[in-house]
């Protein structure tokens, strides 16, 4: 494993999209595969920016989105199809067809999870895999649990992960309990990983999960066992390491 250890969130956003628009150029029909979350909005800045200066080009990249809340539609401002839509793909050339997110409306369960799973496969893949951790180890919506959720799933939310995430809605009722989210195994079948971490309150979980053992308790750290996982945080999120 790599670690950049920057000084704040600005610094980690800074290589974070350095990373990120480094695999674009090197291959400019890549899969990202994409995260939401309040710790990667600074990198979307930053590759907007890149493309407006006429660094990066977006118009082979494909994309698909780790996860999605079941229930919403994706013009609902909490929906992750949203965020995405604003932090990122409404600003740059790529194509809307080459972007996928879960579908938060799909009335049949099952049926997403393996059209998801499809679309994944159908696209040989992921090249550069962008993850946020929450504060209990989850990396998409995979939640603590007995054994890592291998394919993409519906999964109940820890009532942690709804109170964490209820910050960003108008009230903590409209938090949706359930989601859909990429499984493990797609997430560690990625060539790379890029995990970014940024404050204080990821201290602990930081590490527990890239220096603890690893379990399923806490999803976050089968990424010790990928080959190529690059993690980049502040040195908050840093202060409980030794390096
Ligand atoms: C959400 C997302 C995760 C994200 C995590 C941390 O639950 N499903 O993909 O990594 O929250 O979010 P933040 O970056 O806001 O701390």
């Amino acid at each position: 494993m790599q670690i950049f250890r920057e000084k704040d969130y600005e610094g980690m956003s800074r290589r974070a999209a350095s990373l990120i628009a480094a695999q674009i150029i090197l291959k400019p029909h890549c899969v990202l595969g994409l995260a939401t979350g309040s710790s990667p909005i600074g990198a979307y800045r930053r590759l907007v920016e890149g493309y407006q200066n006429g660094e990066l080009d977006f118009s082979e990249v494909r994309t698909v989105n780790l996860d999605e809340y079941k229930g919403l539609a994706p013009d609902n401002d909490q929906s992750y199809r949203y965020f995405m839509q604003d932090n990122l793909f409404s600003k740059v050339n790529i194509r809307p067809e080459n972007t996928n997110v879960p579908n938060g409306l799909a009335s049949d369960d099952a049926a997403e999870c393996a059209r998801y799973d499809a679309v994944i496969h159908s696209m040989g893949g992921v090249d550069l895999q962008l993850l946020g951790i929450g504060h209990n180890g989850h990396i998409g919506f995979n939640e603590p649990a007995s054994e890592f959720p291998k394919d993409t799933h519906c999964v109940a939310l820890t009532q942690s992960t709804i109170d964490a995430n209820s910050r960003l809605f108008a009230s903590p009722e409209l938090v949706p309990h359930y989601a859909y989210t990429m499984g493990i195994k797609s997430i560690m079948m990625a060539h790379k990983i890029l995990l970014i971490a940024s404050g204080k309150d990821k201290a602990e979980i930081v590490k527990k999960a890239f220096f603890g053992p690893v379990t399923p308790e806490v999803p976050a750290s089968i990424l010790q066992l990928h080959p190529d996982v690059v993690l980049v945080a502040d040195e908050a999120a840093l202060s409980l390491v030794e390096l």
